[in-house]
């Protein structure tokens, strides 16, 4: 496989001795430690490409990625999964549409709806929290019967804990319907290497967003959007401009086409590697720990099963240098990546193994999450004059703001929703203390 902006960028570095263009640090600031990256971080020089009217080098490793990835086209992003959720909307949706969404989705995605003014149309599924969403074909199907004036179903899988949705199932049911589906696959790149190809468009999605640096080698802000549509295909790049910068890195630009290298020559086995650790590491520790969510990468453990919290846990874990990537009263999720390594599972079983829990069951009754009444469309609240005012005096107000608590920046009440009890007592508990309402 071919590394074409890699390969620019070292014979950019080698000819090139005087540069008088952007960025300002002119690859060579010897004293500071980023000094390596300033080499390579370059702008659109003759030769470079541009990412949004790609042609040339970029055009070529981004169709590097479409076969890597086995999808008919691919398109890097510099601004991750949320530069992709505001392109794909636009493109899919369009002004105004409406879009029958799983709750659990990222503050990108409801932020895009006010900038579009698109109405949502929310999907909870049984036993819903704010993080996970059991969404099934079933619901959607239900949601779509109803509102026959739908222009997209939009489902986020893999979820913060790594629960993986029926994208199958939801992209027949959005066939049946002539609906597309939209994936926020933000945690989910790596399911292109699994054994059967689990990737969103290998099931029957019509558009997806990845945000490669969560669990590929690629470096913050690296992400594609891949479709086997040619006509959304040929919207992507004008959409992405709309809110892209119109400098995107060239590092992240580099690291997204080495990676085409390492997935094409070792994807497949790499998650095999993976998919081995896992289990061994689940086995290791299953005694006394449970999890759940099924997806390879991600290992979320019920702490309070075995008397913890997750805070507890996740700080028990940093005293012995180890630090997860999410944390709340009740889970820890783990994000591993294709490329971990074997001891990186040992040391992690090591370490809880290690811990002495009490083993009592210390989950309290929760109130579950009920949708709240929506009183305004997204937009209409974002827009609007508001004010801050502390949570306890905030119910019956509207939601100017989508209220997210990061990560998993979910929103528990969404731009536009009625405040109710039942939003304020999980506000709280996230401790979240004030909240932006229209005035
Ligand atoms: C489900 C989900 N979607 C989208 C995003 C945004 O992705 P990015 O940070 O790559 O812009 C995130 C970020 O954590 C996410 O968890």
């Amino acid at each position: 496989m071919t590394t074409p902006i890699v390969d620019f960028l070292y014979s950019y570095e080698k000819n090139i001795s005087l540069r008088l263009h952007m960025p300002g640090h002119k690859g060579r600031f010897s004293i500071n430690p980023l000094a390596d990256c300033h080499l390579m971080d370059i702008t659109e020089v003759k030769g470079a490409d541009s990412l949004y009217e790609a042609e040339g080098i970029i055009a070529e490793s981004e169709r590097n990625a479409a076969e890597v990835f086995s999808v008919k086209h691919t398109f890097y992003s510099a601004g991750g999964s949320t530069l992709g959720i505001q392109t794909m909307l636009t493109a899919v949706v369009g002004e105004k549409g409406k879009i029958i969404a799983a709750r659990n989705a990222h503050r990108a995605f409801v932020n895009t709806c006010a900038l579009i003014d698109a109405d949502v149309i929310w999907v909870t599924g049984e036993n819903a929290d704010v993080i996970s969403s059991s969404v099934t074909p079933a619901d959607i199907e239900k949601a779509l019967s109803k509102e026959k004036d739908a222009d997209a179903v939009y489902i986020t899988s893999p979820d913060y804990y790594g629960r993986i949705a029926d994208i199958k199932g939801i992209s027949e049911a959005c066939k049946k319907y002539g609906v597309p589906l939209i994936v926020d696959n933000a945690h989910g790149s790596h399911l292109a290497f699994t054994y059967g190809n689990l990737h969103p468009i290998a099931l029957g999605a019509d558009i997806c967003c990845d945000s490669a640096h969560k669990t590929l080698p690629v470096l913050t802000g690296g992400g594609y959007i891949h479709t086997n549509s040619d006509k959304y295909a040929s919207l992507i790049k004008e959409k992405q401009s709309l809110y892209g910068s119109s400098s995107p890195s060239y590092l992240i630009l580099a690291s997204l086409d080495f990676c085409n290298f390492t997935l094409h020559e070792t994807g497949i086995n790499l998650m095999k590697m993976r998919s081995e650790n896992m289990e061994k590491l689940k086995s290791r520790l299953s005694p006394v720990w449970s999890f759940i969510g099924d997806d390879i990468l991600h290992l979320t453990v019920e702490a309070y099963k075995a008397g913890l919290s997750g805070y507890d846990l996740s700080e028990r874990l940093r005293e012995n240098g180890i630090e997860c990537e999410y944390c709340d009263e009740y889970y820890v999720t783990f994000l591993f990546s294709i490329t971990s390594d074997e001891e990186d599972y040992d040391a992690l079983a090591d370490a809880m193994e290690k811990i002495i829990q009490p083993k009592i069951l210390i989950r309290k009754d929760e109130t579950p999450f009920v949708l709240p009444e929506k009183a305004m469309r997204i937009r209409e609240a974002t827009f609007s004059e508001s004010e801050k005012i502390p949570v306890d005096n905030a119910k019956g107000r509207i939601c100017a703001h989508n209220i997210t608590h990061c990560p998993p920046c979910i929103p528990i009440v969404v731009a536009g929703e009625i405040i109710d009890e039942n939003s304020i007592n999980i506000l709280k508990r996230y401790s979240i203390c004030e909240i932006n309402v229209v005035k």
